[in-house]
């Protein structure tokens, strides 16, 4: 019932799941909740393949040290919140090259108009003073890395549903063009903490991108985080009720206290007369979220030589599966074996 490693073969009966995360600024409780935690969830009865988009990272100009820095913290903290390479595939995306093979064959697939209304492009590039071809070009990229795994399912949160969305596209039109080649994936938003907003600006959603006094990083000092919640804004009606539109500064709070501790945010709101006692409690719950995940990262910090050695390893298996994806889609489109 485990999934394949070095001496397994590929567990055929168990659905594929791939998701990324980029190595770019400090991950925040908005990717830990929406995104790493339900990654957790597959790690025992899927084939569960997660990756470090260090690629993606550079669509936006970055400093090679602090790139290069960032890749290895982001996989240390990844294995501390308990994505165990035992029991899951876990790779840096650049290790892999059949993910920049297989992004050119996706930009020919997908249209100049597609590409033109994803809204992650608008934003990024309305905030940027350089626009890449490659920011433009991201999606062809994440599609690449969805479909060489034949993945059946994609956990990520709320902001990366165009994502997947164009990935399906993608993939029908190059099957009916060239011939049965992908698995056309779905994407599982999961209903909780989906979309963390920014404790002070509860109508953004937590950004690493735009970090405010509202971004609650995992790394964070404790107090700090604690200090956060206590200044987090709610409104000014005193009434805790879960209503994301009319309350979204009090349905975070709402959301993020039930991703922490696995309740309803609609039960936990039942449960509170004032705003202050919701902001202790969901203060203590991250902190107990947060301190064991500090505390293993700090062990794992100390030996970078063991998580190159894992991250190696994973490479080796992913790419078992990446080059007999790539192999088929390049022999399906016409390119002539080397
Ligand atoms: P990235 O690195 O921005 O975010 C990683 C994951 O965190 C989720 N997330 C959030 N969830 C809830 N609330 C928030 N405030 C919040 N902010 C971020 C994201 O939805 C994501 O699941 N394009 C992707 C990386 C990527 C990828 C892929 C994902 C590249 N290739 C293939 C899935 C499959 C991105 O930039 O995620």
């Amino acid at each position: 019932m485990r999934r394949w490693g070095p001496t397994r073969l590929p567990c055929r009966a168990m659905a594929r799941v791939f998701s990324g995360i980029q190595p770019s600024g400090d991950l925040h409780l908005g990717n830990l909740l929406g995104a790493l935690v339900p990654w957790l969830d597959y790690l025992e009865e899927h084939d569960a393949v997660y990756c470090v988009v260090d690629l993606h990272a550079l669509t936006l100009p970055k400093d090679p040290a602090e790139l290069q820095a960032r890749t290895l913290e982001l996989a240390q903290l990844l294995i501390a919140i308990g994505i165990d390479p035992e029991r899951c595939t876990l790779f840096v995306q650049s290790h892999v090259p059949q993910h920049s093979q297989l992004a050119w064959l996706m930009e020919c697939t997908v249209s100049f108009g597609e590409l033109s209304r994803m809204t992650a492009f608008k934003d990024k590039s309305d905030r940027s003073e350089f626009i890449s071809g490659g920011l433009f070009t991201y999606p062809a990229l994440q599609a690449a890395d969805i479909l060489l795994y034949n993945t059946a399912m994609v956990p990520v949160g709320d902001d990366q549903r165009q994502h997947i969305e164009i990935t399906r596209d993608i993939a029908e039109r190059f099957n009916s063009r060239y011939g049965e080649t992908f698995v056309v994936p779905e994407h599982v938003i999961g209903p909780v903490a989906a979309r963390v907003m920014d404790l002070k600006r509860p109508e953004r959603k937590m950004s690493k991108s735009e970090e405010s006094a509202g971004t609650v990083l995992v790394l964070d000092d404790l107090a700090v985080t604690a200090k956060k919640f206590k200044r987090a804004v709610t409104d000014s009606d005193n009434e805790v009720r879960y209503d994301r539109e009319n309350k979204p500064g009090v349905a975070n709070l709402l959301d993020i206290l039930g991703a922490a501790t696995g309740e309803a945010p609609e039960a936990l709101a039942a449960k509170y007369e004032q705003y202050g006692a919701l902001k202790v409690d969901t203060a203590d719950a991250v902190v107990a979220l947060l301190e064991p995940i500090q505390a293993r990262y700090n062990e794992l910090a100390q030996d970078p030589g063991e998580t190159t050695r894992l991250l190696r390893l994973g490479a080796q298996k992913a790419q078992e599966v990446a080059a007999a994806t790539y192999e088929r889609a390049r022999k399906n489109v016409g390119l002539v074996a080397p």
